[in-house]
């Protein structure tokens, strides 16, 4: 493995092993901007998981996908297991859920609570395990190629040095038809590398940020259909712990001596934004031809309406025409058996989905309906930074 992937595993181990003991002290909320909402059941199942285990939750969205019963699902950077706790309950006593995590600290945590669940949600036997490994060598980590129906990941690409392996082992993993489930931090511009250096600014999920225009080359490369953006929430630098990240940043020469630098970080935006990458058919992802989909409201919790994202919903029973290569997404995995897909015919809606021209509109900053509370970012203006 390189030298900076090696470097960077180091700096995030200490960061989430000894440095960060609880979510309170995370300077940012961005790895933490969303905890709390979700479905009735999503917030039920939530409760009842450990405290310990919820103190040290660092995730930065939800990462609760519909219809997982008795799925399996691989959960990258696991921490200290709070989203495995969620979906054990969510996949049932035939479901399975696997964590992959790098941080020893974070593990024994997660370890430590799996009898309590077990018992907790009336299993005989566990459903959850944890592996100690890299995201971006999952083999090594002991998963197998195509063995889970969902991978999920909440606020961990930020910090993986080599975002394209972690990608690449993610669709591996995958069943045809599964997806990549993911929240995590973007910025709306690429990161020079003199503050991808500075370990406080990864550490708090900012530099190591994707931009999300590498996301959408990356998943492309890798071989995912285009991202489907969830939703997107701006995060503010100018929380709680601004001051000590003022603090990180200007005790670092490389950027506090580089006025340009400076500027870029006062202007960066960054927000939380939860994908949907899919592993459909390759033959699919250049077909364009129209297909007819109907939803039959027959999955749990979505009776009358289906939200695929932000922007592309069907209502049940009413029939409406997609390219072949967004209807996949519906009809190649576990979700398949709640549509009904057709060709077209002369009896077909004559437009196509309203929405069309702005569904794989993917650029989450265009499509953010939470602005940041303050202007963005800790270092705003001259007068923060100089
Ligand atoms: C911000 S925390 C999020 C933890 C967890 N997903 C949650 O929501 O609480 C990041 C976690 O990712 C793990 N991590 C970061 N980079 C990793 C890598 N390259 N391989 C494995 N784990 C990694 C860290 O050890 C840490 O537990």
């Amino acid at each position: 493995m390189a030298d900076s992937s090696e470097k960077t595993h180091e700096q995030v181990q200490e960061y989430y092993g000894q440095r960060v003991k609880s979510t309170d002290q995370l300077l940012t909320t961005a790895c933490t901007v969303i905890s709390g909402e979700g479905s009735g059941k999503v917030k039920a199942a939530i409760k009842n998981v450990h405290p310990d285990v919820l103190s040290k939750y660092y995730g930065c969205g939800l990462v609760f996908p519909e219809q997982v019963e008795d799925c399996r699902i691989l959960d990258l950077g696991s921490g200290a297991g709070r989203d495995c706790f969620v979906l054990s309950q969510l996949v049932g006593a035939n479901g399975h859920v696997t964590g992959v995590d790098m941080t020893q600290e974070q593990l024994d945590v997660a370890n430590k609570h799996i009898q309590y669940h077990t018992e907790k949600f009336g299993y005989s036997k566990s459903n959850v395990d944890f592996k100690k490994g890299f995201i971006e060598n999952l083999s090594d980590a002991g998963i197998s190629d195509s063995s889970y129906d969902i991978v999920i990941s909440n606020c961990v690409v930020n910090l993986a040095h080599d975002k394209l392996s972690v990608l690449k082992g993610a669709y591996n993993a995958l069943k045809d038809g599964g997806e990549l489930y993911f929240s995590d931090v973007y910025v709306d511009r690429p990161v020079p590398d003199e503050l991808r250096k500075n370990s406080v600014l990864w550490g708090e999920c900012i530099s190591g940020a994707l931009y999300w225009k590498d996301l959408v080359m990356i998943a492309a490369e890798v071989g995912f259909a285009p991202p489907v953006v969830v939703s997107a929430t701006a995060i503010s630098t100018c929380g709680k712990g601004a001051e000590a990240l003022l603090d990180a940043v200007k005790s670092d020469p490389s950027i506090s001596s580089n006025p340009e630098l400076l500027k870029l970080l006062g202007q960066l935006s960054v927000a939380s934004v939860t994908y949907r990458l899919f592993k459909v058919p390759k033959t699919a992802l250049t077909s364009d031809s129209p297909v007819q989909v109907t939803y039959k409201g027959t999955i749990d919790g979505h009776a009358e309406e289906f939200k695929l994202s932000y922007d592309l919903s069907l209502q049940k029973s009413i029939p409406v025409v997609l390219p072949q290569s967004v209807a996949e997404m519906f009809t190649s995995g576990r979700l398949k058996q709640h549509f009904d897909i057709s060709p077209t015919s002369a009896e077909s809606p004559s437009t196509s989905y309203k929405n069309l021209d702005q569904f794989n509109r993917v650029n989450p900053f265009e499509v953010i309906s939470t602005p940041a509370p303050s202007t963005g970012s800790c270092c705003q203006g001259s007068s923060c930074c100089s």
